[in-house]
């Protein structure tokens, strides 16, 4: 596993390995790796001659009161999980070879952005569009690799590299859950003993209302009751939204209809957790 620091060292070792014809493969990461990030590793080795992994706390994507400033780090630690997963690049650039001084171009993938967490964190779809626009920029992957856990993140980002033309193949993984459920994230860190032993209610919750829609239920309003109900009578979580969009457009749905997402966030005290499931509806 080589690390490095610098665009252009980085452009040197991509150059190389683009003209011996290697395909190479991408997981852009904010570190404090867990399975969730390791799964997308280890697809990526199985399709990809080459494994790069990104580790950077993109500043831009984080709002005034959120926090970036006490977002878990250990490089350390990383880099051992990224060594025993035989990763061929681990690049870990700093501010400064991300965002120069005087940086002013911003992307910005209206209508995806703005819908679920969208609305409640402006500007943070702006923030990973543009990070994550850079990130492909600098390491030219054939296959960038997402989590469906950020299943809005996947939109926004599929949506941009089709409309920009970036010539990267966005591949999906499944979202990766502790044995209880709960979808593991980096801020899992944060939960209180209290509120880790209640969260899995969230992912609970999700499988009782996809259970309904196989037993024929289509209402969207229905299911999204169905869901707040159960998270608030069996927990403390508050619920910032619930909501039924089509999973491409992320558009609401009244009545459900092809690939439907199903979409949670809940606030444990100050921590928030997000969690997903998608729907495919046949008739
Ligand atoms: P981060 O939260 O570190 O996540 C990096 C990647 O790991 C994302 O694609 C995310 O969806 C995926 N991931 C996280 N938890 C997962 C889980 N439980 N199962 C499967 N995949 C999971 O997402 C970001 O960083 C940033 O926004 C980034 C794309 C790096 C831009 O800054």
């Amino acid at each position: 596993m080589r690390v490095v620091k610098t665009v252009k060292q980085l452009r040197l070792i991509i150059d190389g390995l683009r003209r011996k014809g290697r395909t190479i493969g991408f997981i852009p990461t904010m570190g404090y790796l867990h399975e969730g990030h390791l799964s997308l590793v280890r697809r990526c080795r199985q399709e990809c001659d080459v494994t790069v992994v990104s580790i950077y706390v993109n500043p831009k994507q984080f709002g005034p009161h959120e926090d970036l400033q006490r977002y878990p780090r250990d490089i350390g630690r990383d880099s051992t999980m990224l060594k025993k997963e035989n990763i061929d690049i681990l690049f870990i650039p700093s501010d400064n070879a991300v965002y120069s001084s005087g940086y002013l171009t911003y992307i910005d993938v209206e209508n995806v952005s703005r819908a679920l967490c969208g609305a409640f964190r402006p500007g943070h779809f702006r923030g990973v569009a543009t990070v994550v626009a850079k990130l492909l920029n600098m390491v030219q992957p054939h296959a960038l690799y997402l989590g469906q856990k950020d299943a809005q993140q996947v939109a926004v980002l599929k949506r941009m590299a089709a409309d920009l033309n970036f010539p990267v193949a966005v591949r999906t993984v499944p979202t990766m859950r502790e044995a209880d459920g709960l979808a593991m994230s980096s801020r899992n860190v944060y939960l209180s003993a209290a509120h880790r032993a209640q969260a899995p209610v969230i992912y609970k919750s999700l499988v009782a209302v996809r259970r309904c829609i196989r037993q024929g239920e289509r209402r969207s309003a229905t299911l999204v009751a169905m869901i707040k109900r159960n998270i608030e009578s069996n927990s403390e979580g508050k619920i910032q939204y619930v909501a039924c969009v089509d999973a491409e457009s992320l558009e609401p749905l009244k009545t459900l209809r092809h690939r439907v997402l199903i979409a949670v966030a809940v606030f444990f005290g100050t921590t928030r957790l997000i969690d997903n499931v998608i729907v495919l509806i046949k008739n």
